[in-house]
């Protein structure tokens, strides 16, 4: 059996880890080779920083890609149609048995495609998620990918029953859970011994007990529908500065939103920190600085006193930890978050 696994973005990092290790510990534990699974992981290159791309493969311990396809940044269309060629490439060489995606991004759906019009199935891991909102692309991304997989791996009820009434025949629906809570509860104590807290001035004293902490607002920013528009960017910073006298806002700040601040001339919305440098953001204020490897963004997940996001995946994992959430949109695909009241 040879399997290829697909990632390219930063949210796809934390999905792909659980897979890899299965494999890896399946394979120790069959004697000959033979029975073994071949896999291949492939990474699009989607995001390709430091610190969105190769700082997660160091965190989640995933092992380098085995082919790296280099697309970087573009339009949807380029985007997707740079990941659609090379991925051709790679499935005509390698002839895989089965390939697996994971998630909703445009890697998601490009890899999908060209898997399917080469009659090769397709698992997709995190299946049947609906915000039901088609002006955000990972809706289309997440209709197209289930529409087309073979195989669907769903994490929650709600999924299940979102794939049965677009017609997905049963047998073909897996619940297994939400692999990407199977990535935060097994790195949650790496992460509890992440230093990030003492490095960003949030520790009280020099113990890093619950108490020394101090109460901080976590904040994440980057759904083209909230920064890409100068209008909107502009009417949550007005809302955050009405928060930020109270608590200090820590705000690990994406790319594409590090870019809209300075095209829409907002910056100084933000106070900018170089976090290599110590720093001391327990003062009132939107403290901002560049984005964070995944322990140390766990980490600050834990303790904060609440978080602000438009990410999908934080909706959940703050459920998970059991840490107020206030989500930026008018909708969601994750409407667990409500009915568990995080
Ligand atoms: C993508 C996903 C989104 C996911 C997000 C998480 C799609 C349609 N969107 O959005 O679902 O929530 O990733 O991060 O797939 N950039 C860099 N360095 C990088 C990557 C991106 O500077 O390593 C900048 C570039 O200017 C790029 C912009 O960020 O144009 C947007 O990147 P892109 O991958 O197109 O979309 P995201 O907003 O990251």
């Amino acid at each position: 059996m040879k399997i290829i696994l697909a990632a390219g973005a930063r949210p796809n990092f934390m999905k792909v880890a659980p897979l890899v290790r299965a494999i890896e510990e399946y394979n120790a534990s069959v004697p000959s080779e033979g029975g073994r699974i071949d896999y291949l992981l492939v990474h699009t290159g989607q995001h390709y920083d430091f610190n969105m791309s190769d700082s997660f493969f160091k965190d989640l311990k995933l092992p380098q890609p085995h082919i790296y396809l280099g697309v970087g940044s573009g339009t949807h269309a380029e985007q997707t149609g740079k990941v659609m060629m090379e991925f051709e490439k790679v499935l005509l060489q390698e002839g895989p048995d089965l390939v697996v995606v994971v998630g909703d991004v445009n890697s998601t759906l490009a890899c999908t495609l060209v898997s399917v019009k080469l009659n090769i199935p397709v698992a997709h891991v995190e299946a049947g998620l609906r915000s039901f909102d088609r002006s955000m692309p990972e809706e289309i991304n997440r209709l197209v990918t289930d529409a087309l997989s073979t195989y669907l791996f769903t994490p929650s009820p709600d999924a299940d029953e979102n794939l049965l009434k677009e017609g997905v025949p049963a047998g073909r629906i897996y619940q297994v859970g939400d692999i990407m809570v199977d990535s935060l509860l097994f790195h949650l104590d790496e992460a509890k011994k992440s230093d990030i807290l003492a490095r960003l001035g949030l520790l009280k004293g020099s113990s890093p007990s619950p108490n020394s902490v101090v109460p901080y607002a976590l904040l994440t920013l980057h759904r083209p529908s909230n920064v890409d528009n100068r209008q909107s960017l502009q009417k949550i910073l007005s809302a955050l500065e009405l928060i930020a006298p109270k608590i200090p806002i820590i705000f690990p700040i994406h790319p594409r939103t590090q870019k809209q601040l300075g095209l829409f001339n907002l910056q100084d919305k933000i106070l900018f920190h170089d976090i290599d440098q110590v720093a001391e953001l327990s003062s009132p204020g939107i403290h901002g600085f560049d984005p964070l490897g995944y322990l140390d963004f766990l980490s600050l997940m834990i303790s904060a006193r609440f978080v602000l996001t438009d990410s999908g995946g934080i909706q959940e994992e703050t459920t998970v930890l059991g840490v107020p959430c206030l989500t930026l949109r008018d909708t969601t695909e994750r409407p667990i978050t409500i009915s568990e009241g995080t």
